[in-house]
């Protein structure tokens, strides 16, 4: 079924696994990286028909700025060469792009394509891809924190929307200090596939077990409730 509108759910996804993808197939880490990119395109085609209306990537982290400066020139060149080559295709397509993290210390040349694609999808309403580049959620949390009232909600309206199914591909099972406060109900989904492998087929399977939980936010089972 085709969505013009964008769907209730929210998947969070940390694409790990590329580096080893890569090495074990002889590559530079680099072409990991690049594999990764063409899974996320798959998945972003793929989520609309999952009733996915919000995809947040983890495409580079705080801490990713500690890898080795040559791959974290490739890293941030990819995702600029990735926004230019797909904004078109966004924009036919529904998608709204839009980033989390900080901007500050991204390279010159990247924030300008981010804030074109920006610009470009913000009319867009099937699906929205937040990128989180240069993103540590524990800082996210002490911004909204230090920026106003001190609720429950309105960290929440700052922050964004709450995160029902989070991925994490690669075999490791931990968030690394992504949507710390967003997971605080998530589901979880744990894949030993690396990232570039991880196909269309995955998310489905991922969206069956999801469907197949009893969600019960602190509450008991619906059978229970007499
Ligand atoms: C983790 O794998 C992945 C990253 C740090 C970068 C994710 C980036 C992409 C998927 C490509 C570009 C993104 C976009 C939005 C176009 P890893 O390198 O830590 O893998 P490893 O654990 O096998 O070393």
């Amino acid at each position: 079924m085709m969505r013009s509108t964008l769907g209730d759910l929210h998947l969070a996804v940390i694409m790990d696994g590329n580096g080893r993808w890569a090495t074990t197939r002889g590559l530079p880490r680099v072409a990991g990286h690049r594999a990764g990119a063409d899974a996320l395109r798959c998945l972003i085609q793929a989520a609309p028909e999952h009733g996915i209306g919000i995809v947040t990537v983890y495409a580079f982290s705080s801490d990713n700025w500690r890898r080795p400066p040559d791959e974290v020139g490739a890293l941030m060149r990819l995702l600029r060469t990735y926004l230019a080559r797909e904004t078109e295709r966004c924009v036919e397509e529904g998608v709204r792009i839009s980033l989390i993290g900080r901007r500050d210390r991204l390279p010159g040349f990247l924030l300008p394509q981010i804030e074109k694609s920006e610009h470009s999808t913000r009319y867009c309403s099937r699906l929205h891809l937040r990128l989180a580049i240069d993103y540590s959620s524990r800082d996210a949390i002490l911004d909204a924190a230090r920026s106003g009232d001190l609720t429950r909600e309105s960290l929440s309206k700052k922050l964004g929307p709450d995160v029902d199914l989070l991925i994490r591909t690669g075999g490791e099972q931990r968030l690394s200090d992504f949507l710390l406060w967003e997971c605080a109900y998530a589901e979880f989904s744990f894949s030993r596939r690396m990232w570039p492998d991880f196909g269309a087929e995955d998310l489905a399977a991922a969206m069956r077990d999801f469907d197949s939980r009893e969600r019960r936010f602190g509450s008991v089972p619906i059978a229970a409730v007499g």
